[in-house]
């Protein structure tokens, strides 16, 4: 069993992996420090998974830290870095926190594999690399645009510094960049899901929250874009799926597929979404009514992007296989546990 470091495992995304991960005979090492998770998150992995995760609560930005977890795991074949802050507004007010966090973990991560013979790297990236694209869908040579926020930019940034350490001889690293495009949903047992902290930021947990009670409604940013109906278009892809491609992606890279270098993926569906749409496959697949206004434009959002999804079809093999109304019916039932 080759045991994987995941970052982050105790986040989102991060959790999902580690299910999926753990699913497909791998042996899922948590680190995490739990900035922005919560240990409960761990009794949900045990619940799906009947058995115990190992995690280690550790910033991934201390150096000393992270090489005590490397030398207690020993034999570790590789890493996903999902470690990251993610919000978009806070980051425009935090920048330096941004900066320090998501860039200073991965150079402490770059710094601490080699010391322990770890070449291959799965990193968590962004369709936010790509702005606001000239044309659609984006493929991955779709050249990327200037960052609009300071989150955006710390992913830009990680992707240029894998590329320079991975481009410089004296290094051995192998590593596969995933751009994400808008994950939703939870897991399908409700064991885990998405916490967000405080009023959420992003749509589909606004959404459930304001079906349970939570939010009095949705506010729609924006209905005078130029898209079908004049609301942005999203590429909404459910979490169990995105967590499935990071198991190719490993495995791409154990198996000696992927080339000596660094590999970059879209892991989207393929297929865009209004926020309206969104609003109605949510009323579909709930049997809720949802309350919502149209109020103005989120500044830094772009009008519409989606992925072209061949490449991770054709490369890894991977394909989406949940539908719009399947992930929000996920959203909602894990919503329901949680009050
Ligand atoms: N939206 C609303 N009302 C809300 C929240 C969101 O109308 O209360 C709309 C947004 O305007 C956008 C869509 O729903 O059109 C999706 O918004 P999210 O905040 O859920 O997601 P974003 O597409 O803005 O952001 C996501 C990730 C970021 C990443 C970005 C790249 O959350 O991490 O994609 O485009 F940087």
């Amino acid at each position: 069993m080759s045991k994987i470091l995941v970052t982050g495992g105790a986040g989102y995304i991060g959790s999902h992996a580690v299910v999926e991960l753990a699913q497909a005979g791998y042996e899922p090492v948590i680190v995490d420090d739990f900035s922005n998770s919560k240990e409960s998150v761990l009794a949900g992995l045990r619940a799906i998974l009947g058995r115990d995760v190992p995690c280690h609560h550790v910033d991934c930005g201390d150096a000393e830290a992270l090489r005590g977890v490397f030398r207690q795991e020993g034999n570790i074949a590789g890493v996903i870095h999902f470690a990251a802050f993610k919000a978009v507004g806070e980051s425009v007010q935090k920048p330096l926190a941004y900066f320090h966090n998501n860039v200073g973990s991965l150079l402490t991560l770059l710094q601490v594999m080699p010391e322990f013979g770890v070449e291959n790297l799965v990193f968590s990236s962004s369709c936010t690399v790509y702005g606001n694209p000239d044309a659609l869908p984006v493929t991955e040579a779709t050249p990327t645009k200037p960052a609009t926020s300071p989150y955006g930019r710390t992913k830009q940034m990680c992707e240029d510094i894998v590329h320079d350490v991975s481009g410089a001889s004296s290094n051995k690293l192998r590593t596969i960049l995933l751009r994400y495009f808008n994950p939703i949903g939870a897991h399908a047992s409700a064991k885990i899901g998405e916490l967000p902290l405080g009023t959420p930021n992003n749509l589909v947990p606004f959404i459930t929250q304001t079906a349970a009670g939570i939010r009095e409604k949705l506010t729609i940013f924006g209905d005078d874009y130029a898209t079908p109906d004049g609301t942005n278009v999203r590429d909404y892809i459910h979490v169990v799926d995105l967590a499935k491609a990071h198991v190719v992606a490993v495995q791409r890279l154990l198996d000696r597929k992927a080339p000596d270098t660094v590999e970059t993926f879209n892991v989207g569906t393929g297929h865009g979404n209004t926020v309206l749409e969104v609003v109605q496959a949510f009323e579909q697949a709930s049997g809720q009514q949802l309350n919502y206004s149209i109020g103005p434009r989120r500044p830094g959002d772009v009008p519409a992007i989606y992925a072209d999804a061949t490449k991770a079809e054709t490369v890894l093999g991977f394909k989406t296989e949940t539908s719009l109304l399947d992930s929000l019916a996920s959203a909602w039932k894990w919503q329901q546990t949680l009050g």
